[in-house]
């Protein structure tokens, strides 16, 4: 552990930094398992992860030293399981109000929880809820963001950016994190206020190709559509109006982005 200067109530003010890891999302849910009760807030983070981990089981590669890949603890028992996705939605915003400081122009959340400048990944999150009866336990969020990473392997390269590669400038990773913090806490809070339409309203304002028509496949069927994203359910579907038909709900693995 070690104390920090970070401007938080208790989001990061329980911090652990790992040289190495298999994934910080991994060795926080081994920690919140364990008896001891670990506070809320706590933050693990690593310089690498060698076994990271993303959406859809697919892997999380960031270069050593050089991006943000981190875990924090929180437990909203206030949130149904039916609830959760406003959860992915305040870290989402938190993330986005954060980076719009340094990337002003085209930064966007992708349905569910990428974040994007222009048509490039810039990070991504991966919440791990625990859900004890209809309620959230504790909720894991892993949090990888590229931020001195001046080049990317194979097909990376043409799918994700980062801050410095933008910027042609590095970025401080600790005071980033502190920022980041500090967002996440204001956002929880809100949420935690009941604040679910205004954070729901502010998530889909947010939204990569909202309102635009652009082409998607849906996993039922494989064929694709031209349609319109419209904003998306309480429970987190989203919803796509084809140009030929009525608005259709997708979960996660329901639709593809073409
Ligand atoms: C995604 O976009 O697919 C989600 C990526 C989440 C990556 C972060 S890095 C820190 C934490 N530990 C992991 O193994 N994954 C998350």
């Amino acid at each position: 552990m070690q104390n920090n200067t970070f401007s938080t109530l208790f989001v990061g003010q329980n911090l652990i930094k790992l040289s190495a890891v298999d994934s910080t999302n991994n060795y926080l849910k081994n920690l919140a398992s364990n008896s001891e009760p670990l506070a809320e807030g706590t933050v693990i983070m690593a310089d690498h992860q060698f076994a990271g981990r993303g959406q859809m089981n697919n892997e999380w590669i960031a270069e050593a030293g050089k991006n943000l890949t981190f875990s924090l603890l929180l437990r909203p028992n206030f949130l149904k399981a039916i609830e959760q996705f406003f959860l992915n939605m305040a870290v989402s915003i938190a993330l986005n109000n954060v980076l719009l400081k340094y990337l002003p122009v085209g930064l966007t959340i992708k349905w569910p929880n990428d974040i994007y400048v222009e048509n490039k990944k810039i990070g991504g999150i991966l919440i791990e809820n625990v859900i004890v009866g209809s309620n959230i336990k504790h909720s894991i969020i892993g949090i990888g963001l590229n931020i001195n990473q001046s080049d990317f392997k194979g097909d990376l390269k043409y799918k994700t950016t980062s801050i410095s590669q933008i910027l042609q400038q590095d970025v401080n990773l600790m005071a980033l994190l502190n920022e980041i913090c500090t967002q996440i806490e204001q956002l929880y809070l809100k949420l935690r206020a009941g604040k679910y339409t205004a954070l729901k309203e502010l998530y889909v304002s947010k939204l990569y190709r909202l309102n635009q028509v652009a082409t998607y496949a849906a996993a039922a069927d494989g064929k694709m559509f031209e349609g319109t994203i419209e904003g998306i359910s309480n429970e987190g579907l989203l919803k796509i109006k084809p140009l030929d038909g009525k608005t259709v709900e997708f979960g996660f693995k329901e639709v593809a982005f073409i």
